[in-house]
């Protein structure tokens, strides 16, 4: 038999109606709440350690643990001109900074930035222990002894003739300025092609896409603008193709070209330009996917954000589907790379050929959306990190058989002589948790850390072969 206490109250939960009973309610829901989000904070922690355990396992590995060395750079600022009294008093002196230096032709300092051709790379006669080191900012040369012509570029690995080709701007002809506020330019020459075994070592393998020299209304007519071009394999029809940023000396044109060849070293045939979507499309690269999916991506909207959208089957063009992506954030020179299913880009600021900041960003899926993950840029010293150690992304290259890790092309351009461009390769890795995440779980970085690690002199793992 129960005995009915009736000195006990009776309780919230057995009222049906008032508002102590809602009170009660909200203070168990909100309990309840508290308890799930505790759970979902530690799964979603346990989650995120185990990620970021497994990329920084990466970061263990002793092959590439003298790359993630951090290299101190030390630049002096040189001693202040002498001005007479005059000019001091008629215009006062503001405080130069190391990237007016950097763009300074005359700088007392030019040599630190833009090194000798007595310094240049020489791999054909490279003696005893220089061999495979690479020296960024230094003039890099061919086999047969001159500066490399490649600059925006980006590297195809094929798979047929097991060979790495890099394709980049040709720029060897003189710098000029169309008219008063045109910016830098040299008239187009072509693309250039160059081939290597061992990413060190390039061998010239001539202009894959000439200049047009007489047509002034070709795409290719010398007057015009060759950009940033880059090359992938379609693996169902057997072709090359190149997808490149095409303009005019006053970048109105706004366009992307597409040329195609059955060999990696050309010719490569011209197809057509346009503007992609119907959009302006300036800085641009593409992006073939473990799938076969290529997908290209470009500066648009006046380079205030970026457009991505997947290429048809052929790779000869876009199809209707594109996403807006970064917008309003205004940045060019995308470079994507991808990592244990995640993917991942650099991009640069848009302040014409002067350096800037570079940023990574991270995505779940290549169509977006896409967060920020910070300034990736390691060692050096402040300014280099940043200036992007004084160059701007072009493309990132896998490095197989070590997942991870990647080398991080970036051009250092030199308005005053943009043949003389030099080429900034590091070593880039993916590893640890962000630092600058965006995105947030909880108090947990989403994302795995992109590193760009400076070196004066650095070469891939000695047992690293490609
Ligand atoms: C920045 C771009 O990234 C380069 O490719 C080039 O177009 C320059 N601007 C021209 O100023």
């Amino acid at each position: 038999m129960r005995i009915r206490n009736k000195y006990r109250k009776p309780t919230a939960l057995r009222c049906i109606a008032g508002s102590r009973c809602l009170m009660s309610n909200v203070v168990w829901s909100l309990v309840g709440l508290l308890v799930m989000l505790h759970l979902y904070t530690l799964l979603s922690h346990t989650n995120v350690q185990s990620r970021v355990a497994r990329s920084s396992s990466i970061s263990r590995n002793p092959l590439i643990s003298e790359l993630e060395e951090v290299e101190e750079e030390n630049i002096q600022m040189p001693p202040p001109r002498r001005r007479s009294p005059r000019a001091a008093k008629r215009k006062p002196k503001k405080p130069t900074t190391l990237i007016d230096e950097f763009l300074d032709e005359s700088s007392q300092i030019r040599h630190i930035f833009f090194p000798s051709m007595k310094t240049a790379v020489d791999p054909m006669n490279a003696v005893g222990n220089e061999s495979l080191y690479y020296h960024p900012g230094q003039i890099w040369l061919d086999t047969e002894g001159n500066p490399i012509q490649a600059h925006g570029g980006g590297i195809l690995y094929d798979g047929i003739s097991r060979t790495y080709y890099w394709y980049g701007e040709y720029k060897d002809g003189p710098t000029y300025h169309a008219h008063k506020k045109g910016a830098a330019r040299v008239d187009v020459i072509g693309v250039g092609c160059y081939s290597s075994k061992d990413l060190w070592t390039w061998k010239n393998e001539g202009i894959v896409l000439p200049a047009e020299e007489n047509d002034e209304t070709h795409d290719l007519h010398k007057s015009n603008v060759l950009e940033r071009p880059k090359v992938i394999y379609n693996d169902k029809t057997a072709n090359y193709v190149m997808w490149m940023h095409i303009d005019d000396a006053n970048y109105t044109k706004a366009s992307v070209g597409v040329a195609v060849s059955d060999s990696p070293t050309g010719p490569f045939d011209y197809l057509f330009s346009k503007r992609p979507h119907g959009f302006d499309s300036r800085d641009m690269s593409i992006f073939k996917d473990d799938d076969g999916v290529a997908y290209l991506i470009y500066s648009s909207d006046d380079n205030s954000e970026l457009h991505i959208g997947p290429l048809n089957e052929e790779y000869l063009d876009v199809t209707h589907v594109m996403k807006r992506i970064l917008i309003g954030q205004h940045r060019e020179a995308p470079a994507l790379f991808k990592h244990e299913g995640t993917y991942y880009m650099i991009t640069s600021g848009c302040t014409g050929w002067a350096p800037n900041e570079a940023l990574a960003h991270a995505a779940e899926s290549i169509m977006g959306p896409w967060e920020n993950m910070g300034n990736p840029c390691i060692g050096g010293n402040k300014i280099f990190r940043a200036t992007t150690f004084f160059a701007q992304s072009t493309f990132v290259l896998p490095l197989s058989g070590l997942p991870g890790s990647f080398i991080f092309m970036a051009d250092r351009w030199n308005p005053a002589d943009l043949r003389d461009s030099r080429y900034v390769w590091l070593p880039l890795t993916v590893g640890g948790a962000a630092d600058q995440p965006f995105d947030y779980s909880f108090g947990f970085p989403l994302w795995s850390r992109v590193s760009i690690y400076w070196h004066k002199r650095w070469r891939l793992p000695s047992r690293w072969s490609a």
